[in-house]
């Protein structure tokens, strides 16, 4: 199935529900990397900085945790974007001599090409295999006698609800042997106002790469959405630590698709929900830890407890492969 055929099948799907949803893994055509890029240096969006600051300084920590006997490592990151934190934690590793190759997955040809110039540029050694694709259906091919460590920065995992979460540590668990590691970025539970603020910056570039949705699919689906006609809006749930991101139509209308060859009714206050962000506390690792058959081996935080980097170790068998064996 082609990239096409998946978005005409998920929009087909996503519009047609009681509530309209699209996946937020669509945002990431070039001008969506691009706008991401922007949101990660927006003052509101404090995500990146904090976790640039925990692989920066204690990169070498991490390092040795990752690897403590300097054995050869893939290191493979599950929608690496441009790369830039993990620079840090590579040249880490190569200041310790580690054998590592660098495996960066993404969809997004524009970020994994500015990941390629950055390593050019700050760590020519490292040897870099890019796999341009979805991480829910490619995996990369390690040799044996290679230790591997899978990685989700920029709190990924929480675009997922819990059972996706859990779905998708699930499938990396398999793909993984005894004695390979998870690192995960997440980030936590804080003060509300200031976690919807990091999804509703007052410069308005999180508003355009909602929206910037709605302009792929004019592009790539024939559609007429009328970009003037939708708003951005974003929540956080306290209750359910979950920011949440829509669009919300401002009027009745039908927007139609040449390509689908129908239209969308759209009532006036009618949303698509675009997007979640799941906050976590270290509770709630541990226990997507346990759910998904890892082991929580460290969790660094930064001074105010408001970002983890978290490494977990592969239990033999995922829990539900234990409870049926
Ligand atoms: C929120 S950004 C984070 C980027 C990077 N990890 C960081 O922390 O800066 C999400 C990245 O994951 C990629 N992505 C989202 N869903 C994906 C999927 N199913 N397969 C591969 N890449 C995906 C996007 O293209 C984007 O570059």
């Amino acid at each position: 199935m082609t990239d096409r055929d998946r978005l005409t099948e998920h929009v087909l799907q996503g519009l047609t529900r009681p509530q309209k949803a699209l996946s937020s893994a669509w945002f990431y055509d070039d001008e969506g990397s691009r706008l991401f890029q922007q949101i990660m240096a927006l003052p509101e969006y404090y995500l990146t900085r904090l976790e640039h600051e925990l692989l920066r300084s204690r990169a070498d920590e991490l390092s040795r945790w990752i690897d403590p006997r300097c054995s050869p490592i893939d290191l493979i990151e599950l929608g690496s974007g441009d790369g830039a934190k993990t620079l840090s934690l590579c040249q880490a590793l190569a200041q310790r001599e580690v054998d590592c190759i660098y495996r960066p997955m993404d969809v997004s040809a524009h970020a994994l090409a500015d990941l390629s110039r950055r390593f050019d540029t700050y760590l020519p050694r490292m040897a870099i295999e890019p796999v341009l694709g979805d991480y829910f259906e490619h995996w990369p091919q390690i040799a044996e006698g290679r230790r591997q460590v899978a990685m989700l920065l920029g709190s990924n995992l929480g675009n997922l609800d819990e059972h996706g979460a859990v779905k998708l540590l699930q499938r990396v668990h398999s793909h993984l042997r005894p004695g390979d590691l998870v690192l995960l970025g997440l980030d936590l539970v804080k003060d509300p106002a200031m976690l919807r603020a990091a999804y509703d910056d007052s410069q308005g570039v999180t508003a355009a790469f909602n929206l910037n949705l709605l302009t792929r699919l004019n592009r790539e689906l024939g559609m007429d959405f009328d970009l003037a006609k939708f708003r951005h809006y974003a929540s956080y749930c306290p209750l359910e630590h979950v920011a949440r991101s829509f669009l919300v139509s401002q009027v009745d209308q039908v927007v139609n698709s040449k390509t689908l060859d129908r239209g969308f009714v759209f009532l006036a206050g009618e949303t698509i929900y675009t997007e979640q962000s799941q906050k976590y506390t270290m509770a709630s690792i541990e226990h997507l830890a346990a759910q998904s058959g890892f082991d929580n081996t460290c969790t660094l935080t930064d001074p105010r407890g408001w970002y983890a980097i978290t490494v977990w170790h592969r239990l033999p068998f995922t829990p539900t492969q234990q409870t049926s064996t």
